[in-house]
C-alpha cells in the first residue's frame, strides 16, 4: 500500500484536508458510476420516505431526524434526495437521476463493486449542496478519537458542479456540535448539542480535483460543497474511518453498528 510522504502528511497536518490524485482508474470510476446509474434506475422509493438529505440544521431535523427512513439506513442502501426535486404528492419534478443526494449507508455491504474498494461505512455523494460542518459531529467517539473521511471524485468535481471547499487548519479547535439520537420514538429523531459557527464565506478555499482524485478530509476540519449548478453530476463516493483503539462509539450517534453488519475492523 502507498503512504504518504513526509511533505504530503505535514500538508494534511496543517491544512486539515490533503488531495492525492490517481486514487483510482477512470475504468474504476466509470464502473461505480455504472453501478450508480443501475441502482437509480431499480430504485423504488416509498412515496413517504423521499426523504431529502441536507445538512442544514432546521432541514435535518425535519427531513432526517424525523424519520425512520434515514435513521435506520445504516445497515441499508437508501436514497436521499436534493431540496425541491418531488411536489407536494412526492412525484418527482425532474428526472430520478438528477433528483439524488445521496446513496447510503452500507453500499460497502450489499453492493459488490462498491465492496470491491472499500469496506466500512459510506456512501456515494451524487452532488449537491452541503453546508458547512465537520464530520465529527455525526461520528463521534468518547474520548475524541481521530475520524477520516475519504472523498473520491468519481468525475471531475469543479467550481461549478459542487466541489469540497474547506477551511485550512479549522481542524484544530474541537467539534462544535454534536447531532444524537433523540429516545426512541420521539420527534424529532435527532437534536443538535451545541451549535455550528457562522463562518465566514472568504475563509472557504474551493478544492477542484479531476476524476479518480481521494482527498482525505481531518474529522474536524470544517468544509462544505457549494450547490451543483452545472448541468451534468458530480459523483463522489465517500466513506469514513473512526479510531477504535481506546474509544467508545458514542450511542448517542444516529449511526449505530447492527448485529447483522457491524462495523468492520480495517485492522484485525
Ligand atoms: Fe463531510
Amino acid at each position: 500500500m502507498a503512504c504518504l510522504s513526509p511533505s504530503q502528511l505535514q500538508k494534511f497536518q496543517e491544512d486539515g484536508f490533503l488531495v492525492l490524485e490517481g486514487f483510482l482508474s477512470a475504468d474504476e470510476c466509470a464502473a461505480m458510476q455504472q453501478r450508480i446509474g443501475e441502482m437509480v434506475a431499480d430504485m423504488d422509493v416509498p412515496l413517504h420516505c423521499r426523504t431529502e438529505f441536507s445538512t442544514q440544521q432546521e432541514e435535518q431535523l425535519r427531513a432526517q431526524g424525523s424519520t425512520d427512513y434515514f435513521l435506520s439506513s445504516g445497515d441499508k442502501i437508501r436514497f436521499f434526495f436534493e431540496k425541491g426535486v418531488f411536489d407536494e404528492k412526492g412525484n418527482f419534478l425532474v428526472p430520478p437521476e438528477k433528483s439524488i443526494n445521496k446513496i447510503g449507508h452500507a453500499l460497502h455491504a450489499h453492493d459488490p463493486v462498491f465492496k470491491s474498494v472499500t469496506h466500512s461505512p459510506k456512501q456515494p455523494h451524487l452532488g449537491g449542496e452541503v453546508s458547512p460542518h465537520q464530520d465529527a459531529s455525526f461520528l463521534y467517539t468518547e474520548p475524541l478519537g481521530r475520524v477520516l473521511g475519504m472523498w473520491i471524485a468519481l468525475e471531475d468535481a469543479t467550481l461549478g458542479n459542487g466541489c469540497l471547499w474547506f477551511i485550512p487548519g479549522s481542524h484544530t479547535s474541537g467539534v462544535s456540535r454534536r447531532m444524537i439520537r433523540a429516545p426512541a420514538g420521539s420527534a424529532p429523531g435527532t437534536s443538535f448539542l451545541g451549535s455550528e459557527p457562522v463562518w465566514d464565506n472568504g475563509l472557504f478555499v474551493p478544492t477542484p480535483v479531476p476524476r479518480g482524485a481521494l482527498v482525505l478530509i481531518h474529522g474536524e476540519v470544517v468544509h462544505k460543497s457549494e450547490p451543483n449548478l452545472s448541468e451534468g453530476s458530480r459523483h463522489a463516493y465517500t466513506f469514513h474511518l473512526m479510531e477504535a483503539a481506546g474509544t467508545v462509539w458514542s450511542p448517542e450517534n444516529w449511526l449505530q453498528p447492527t448485529a447483522e453488519l457491524p462495523f468492520p475492523a480495517l485492522y484485525t
